[in-house]
């Protein structure tokens, strides 16, 4: 039996499952595979140098894939930001039609994307940032909760309180994000509900995510205790895998007198991170993970994966539905 919710009528998707953007690891072979397993792969637009590489990366997608699939975009706060006008025109202009924007200020480009006919998704962890972007005309909002891998915000408000108050407050399609990666998590977000799923940390462990075998069997080795969140000094969390890294970084952000970003910059930098997904090395920069990792002891296709997920949700309500005994009037 198909799970029919407003986000699959309106990406015209068979799972209501959305594969959020990660930096490194949402390039075209992984984003077509969620795709051709029935739910919306989602480029990551910064991982890719510049807005032409950007061009060449929705290409090799739609080589892959003649499914609908996203771009996504996450504006970060940076002394230099990236050429974000120059990346969200490449897709526009490659005819890219579904947008996840994510991070600070999105007016704009969700104005220019809204203007171009797109469907945005805009990723969000309060409900007041929620209620700006629906006002700005976004399609779906992506409710990031606590749980989740990257930025959850400063509030933290977990996802099943974050979701219930979604339910009450938005009118316009909601996915929940953060701390999903079995059936479980997902019929209890539908029951939330949210139309769909925004996973993140379960694609990471993939057979067709980009990243090093050896960090897909340190994930499977994890528990839910295996994250920390280091940028909370700054006021810019991130939850992240617990490695020396991160928690040399914790270290310093404790120090009496706290720390500056200038005294973590080299930990912290990207191009560590990056490759740690490369060199299969854990403990060489910091590299994001949520809570999630708890949940993941296995290393599916994506197909397996949403196969397991739309069996395992069906499951699951049907029994909840055993639980529900109807008085004889
Ligand atoms: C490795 C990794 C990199 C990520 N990079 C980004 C990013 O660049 N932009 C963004 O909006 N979200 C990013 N995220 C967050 C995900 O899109 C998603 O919101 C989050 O992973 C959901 O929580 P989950 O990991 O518990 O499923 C990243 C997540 C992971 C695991």
């Amino acid at each position: 039996m198909p799970i029919v919710t407003p986000l699959t009528k309106l990406l015209n998707i068979r799972v209501p499952v959305v594969q959020g953007g990660m930096q490194w690891v949402g390039v075209p072979k992984l984003v077509a595979a969620v795709s051709n397993a029935g739910g919306l792969g989602v480029i990551t637009a910064l991982t890719q140098p510049n807005p032409a590489a950007l061009r060449n990366a929705i290409k090799e997608t739609r080589s892959l894939t003649s499914k609908p699939f996203g771009v996504n975009i996450t504006l970060l706060p940076s002394i230099n930001p990236p050429d974000y006008a120059g990346y969200a025109r490449a897709a526009v202009e490659e005819g890219v039609k579904i947008f996840e924007t994510a991070g600070n200020s999105p007016g704009e480009l969700i104005r220019y994307f809204k203007s171009n006919g797109c469907i945005v998704i805009h990723k969000c962890t309060t409900i007041r940032h929620a209620k700006s972007a629906v006002k700005l005309g976004v399609d779906v909002l992506s409710i990031d909760g606590f749980e989740c891998a990257g930025h959850p915000g400063e509030e933290d408000i977990g996802g099943l309180v974050l979701l219930a108050r979604a339910a009450q407050e938005l009118k316009v399609p909601y996915l929940a994000s953060g701390g999903i990666a079995d059936a479980r998590g997902f019929a209890a977000s539908l029951a939330l509900g949210a139309a769909g799923v925004n996973m993140g940390t379960r694609f990471m462990c993939t057979v067709e995510s980009p990243i090093h075998e050896n960090i897909k069997q340190t994930i499977v080795k994890s528990s839910e205790q295996d994250t920390v969140h280091i940028f909370r000094t700054l006021h810019n969390t991130a939850r992240v895998f617990k490695n020396k890294v991160s928690l040399e970084v914790i270290k310093i952000e404790r120090r009496p007198g706290g720390a500056k970003f200038e005294d973590i910059r080299d930990l912290v930098s990207g191009q560590r991170g990056k490759l740690v997904y490369e060199n299969g090395d854990p403990d060489y920069g910091i590299w994001s993970a949520g809570i999630a990792v708890g949940l993941i002891n296995d290393i599916p296709t994506c197909e397996e994966l949403l196969r397991t997920l739309e069996k395992g949700v069906e499951d699951v309500i049907g029994n909840l539905n055993a639980v529900v005994v109807k008085s004889k009037l």
